[in-house]
């Protein structure tokens, strides 16, 4: 999947966003290995904690297809005029599933967006052999 579309994709997601507080627009898409794409927007609550990162809401979606084979994220904020990286708690979530390598995209635009890996935003990642065992 090209990154340009894929971020064209983060971009729509944006668009149906449910931020009645921040006013600040978040579209996430999220690449599996055979190129299907599950979006995902955020989405706050007047309960503020319980707000819903758009990184997260596309990551639920796709395991509640089934899916776990996350080969790489793009993160969007129209609002913002400088690339806004994933909060810790999307970075936790995330790197559940994908592996250090996964290229990570995010970025106001295809002009100010930073490109990483998910190794780079979870530094000393540890405990997945928790999920190994029986
Ligand atoms: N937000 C996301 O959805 N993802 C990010 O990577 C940064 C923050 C949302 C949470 C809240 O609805 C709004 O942006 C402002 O923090």
């Amino acid at each position: 999947m090209d990154g340009n579309r894929l971020f064209g994709l983060a971009l729509e997601a944006a668009k149906a966003s449910y931020s009645p507080y921040s006013h600040f627009r978040v579209g996430a898409a999220l690449l599996c290995s055979d190129g299907t794409v599950f979006t995902g927007t955020n989405v706050e609550n007047r309960s503020f904690g319980l707000t819903i990162c758009a990184e997260r809401s596309a990551l639920l979606a796709a395991v509640s297809a089934g899916r776990k084979d996350f080969v790489g994220i793009v993160v969007a904020t129209p609002d913002a005029d400088y690339a806004v990286s994933p909060c810790g708690a999307c970075r936790q979530v995330l790197s559940e599933f994908m592996p250090p390598e996964a290229p990570v995209v995010f970025g106001a635009s295809l002009e100010k967006k930073v490109e990483t890996t998910m190794g780079a935003l979870m530094p000393y990642d540890a405990l997945h052999e928790l999920g190994q065992k029986a």
